[in-house]
């Protein structure tokens, strides 16, 4: 694990946070027993994690089969976390995960296309400006000096999660590798139900239409940022000051991004993943 500062430290060309990395353990996920009904959600920081938490959290609940836990971190823990870690072999069936990790740091189980993997991406631009926020608020983050240094030190991968065009380009191209999900936060945001309809799709959990009405009106921004298991208010206030469930939009960046740095962005998109022909929704 090599320390990068004093917030920051990286293993296997990968940043974690330094209270959230623990090097023997990532390694060990690489004999991580998985089950064909395991559901992993997977994401770059700041695109749209708990909010497709409690999606799928909320569509196992209706379709009858999941144990319940206090809370959604407890219920769809971070593969990758120590903290709170329980032996999860001993957790039934299905067993929801989280992960912001890279394919090369995943349970190689996964692989065999039997276990579901859902991966969220966002637009770049309101990713950064999300994350900026979120480092402002997290105790286990380097408080930014302004949105400038920030927006430098994301763009070169110096935060947790490294970079943002790196996660999307190597869960992309490995996609045949995986039964694998993709969506987008900005296409959840204009269509919620149409997001709900394929994950139960996806998942195979065969929801009636009232079932479906239901997914959405928990995870809609307004309900979701009410629902004390879903909020993350559970976190303690020395690790979070701020909300986790900020403003759920499309196009916050309008307001702070500079047209260069706008455009520095729409460049490095054209050269690191221009080929992948993807779709972004900025506002
Ligand atoms: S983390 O720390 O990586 O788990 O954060 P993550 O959950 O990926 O991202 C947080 C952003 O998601 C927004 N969010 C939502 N948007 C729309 N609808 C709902 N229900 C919802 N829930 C969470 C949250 O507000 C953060 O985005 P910003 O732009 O900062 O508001």
């Amino acid at each position: 694990m090599e320390q990068i500062t004093k917030y920051l430290c990286r293993y296997k060309n990968y940043n974690f946070a330094i209270g959230d990395a623990n090097a023997e353990y990532i390694d060990s996920l690489q004999s991580f027993e998985i089950r064909d009904s395991d559901i992993f959600l997977v994401t770059y920081p700041k695109s749209g994690t708990i909010w497709t938490q409690q999606i799928i959290i909320s569509i196992c609940e209706l379709d009858g089969d999941l144990n319940e836990y206090p809370n959604n971190f407890e219920q769809m823990p971070w593969l990758e976390y120590t903290e709170g870690r329980e032996d999860y072999a001993l957790r039934p069936s299905p067993r929801l995960f989280t992960s912001h990790l890279t394919p090369a740091l995943m349970p190689p189980g996964v692989k065999d296309k039997k276990a579901k993997i859902i991966y969220v991406m966002r637009n770049p631009k309101d990713n950064i400006v999300s994350f900026y926020h979120f480092s402002k608020a997290s105790s286990d983050l380097e408080t930014p000096k302004n949105f400038e240094h920030f927006f430098e030190a994301y763009l070169k991968g110096n935060v947790v999660g490294s970079s943002w065009f790196d996660h999307i380009r190597v869960w992309h191209s490995k996609r045949d590798e995986y039964n694998i999900l993709f969506l987008n936060y900005e296409d959840m945001v204009l269509d919620l139900k149409a997001a709900v309809t394929k994950i139960c799709i996806f998942l195979g959990k065969n929801l009636s239409e009232a079932a479906i009405e239901q997914v959405i009106e928990k995870s809609t921004f307004k309900n979701m940022k009410k629902d004390s298991k879903a909020n993350y208010e559970f976190l303690p206030q020395e690790k979070l000051k701020g909300d986790f469930m900020r403003k759920g939009n499309i196009g916050d960046w309008k307001n702070t991004f500079t047209v260069a740095q706008s455009e520095r962005v729409d460049q490095l998109l054209q050269e690191k993943l221009g080929d992948l022909s993807l779709k972004f929704i900025w506002e």
